[in-house]
């Protein structure tokens, strides 16, 4: 038999074929800047691939290093677009990729998505509990003060119409501890309140909406260098009433947030994760815990760092 793991992937692109979703025009006449976007799997991919359907169009970015590693130029060439690169941790990267989106599409953006994530320490293999400081350094640089960045780059430039819309992708370890997200928590809870602080200013000047979305675990590069990312991801689907939310569903619910049709919320962490950040036991997972009651994880930690 194949491992859960593998049998969800697999369920999930039989969904995705039957499933497949339907175009509103929701996002006709708007204008986007999309981070984040990888290989296939990337939730920003998925959501590039669902706001061009929807008739909005965009530039996309990502690092020089992450153009070479992924496809994104095949994603570029299927919405009509262009990938201009730009490290995100740099303003000046970051000026020049605004200032050449907005004249390749011809005006200002009606909305942006940082999808952009990655800690050195989880690569590493560094545990909470034996942080390397630079490292720590740079996994809030990439994966929060970038949405800082971006949008206090954004406001010098004047580079969002009123009425626009932000979303950063978030995590439920922003509110929770989950074993194995590592400094990856402290990284979100940051983003969330840049989300919070920079959206009391945009908002106030010009009707301008930020919000995170906290997603559920989804197969993609950078969830699956988590450490045990396959029990988590099986974890939550237990637990959550709708189970996981998949990397489309995501990019369906972006759109709606990019969309005039959620024109009034700001400065949210909005959960899209089936319900599991409301649970505390399903049965499911009940059902299943007495197997492992005599574990004794402090014991097996210490035995581990012998
Ligand atoms: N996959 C999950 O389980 C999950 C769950 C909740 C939230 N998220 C969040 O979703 C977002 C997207 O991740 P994903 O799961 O699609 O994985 P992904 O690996 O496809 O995307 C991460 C992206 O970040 C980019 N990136 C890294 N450093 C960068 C930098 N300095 N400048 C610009 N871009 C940079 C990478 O090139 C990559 O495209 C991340 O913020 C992630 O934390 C993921």
């Amino acid at each position: 038999m194949r491992p859960l793991f593998e049998q969800y992937q697999f369920r999930y692109v039989l969904m995705g074929v039957k499933n497949k979703t339907m175009s509103y025009n929701l996002l006709k006449g708007k204008r986007g800047l999309i981070f984040g976007a990888l290989n296939e799997s990337s939730i920003a991919w998925k959501t590039a691939e669902r706001v061009y359907e929807e008739g909005g169009v965009f530039v996309l970015s990502n690092t020089m290093a992450s153009m070479k590693l992924g496809n994104v130029s095949d994603l570029a060439d299927k919405c009509n677009t262009i990938v201009i690169p730009a490290d995100a941790t740099d303003v000046q990267d970051l000026e020049n990729l605004i200032t050449k989106g907005m004249e390749y599409l011809g005006g200002k953006f009606d909305f942006v998505l940082h999808s952009i994530g990655m800690s050195p320490n989880v690569r590493k293999g560094r545990t909470y509990d034996d942080l390397n400081y630079q490292y720590l350094h740079q996994t809030l640089d990439i994966s929060a003060i970038s949405f800082h960045k971006i949008l206090q780059s954004c406001r010098k430039l004047d580079a969002i119409n009123d009425w626009g819309s932000v979303v950063a992708l978030s995590y439920v370890a922003a509110q929770r501890t989950l074993y194995g997200y590592n400094d990856m928590a402290d990284a979100k809870a940051l983003l969330e309140s840049i989300t919070r602080s920079f959206g009391y200013i945009y908002g106030r000047e010009k009707n301008i909406r930020i919000n995170t979305i906290s997603q559920s675990p989804t197969i993609t590069t950078a969830g699956g260098g988590i450490m045990g990312f396959d029990k988590l991801y099986d974890f939550s689907e237990r637990m959550s009433p709708l189970g996981n939310a998949t990397g489309e569903e995501c990019a369906d619910y972006i759109i709606t947030l990019f969309s005039d049709l959620t024109k009034k919320v700001t400065m949210q962490n909005l959960y899209h994760d089936g319900g599991y950040s409301s649970m505390g036991m399903s049965l499911a997972a009940m059902s299943v815990y007495r197997e492992g009651l005599d574990y004794n994880d402090v014991k097996e930690d210490k035995r581990k760092k012998k």
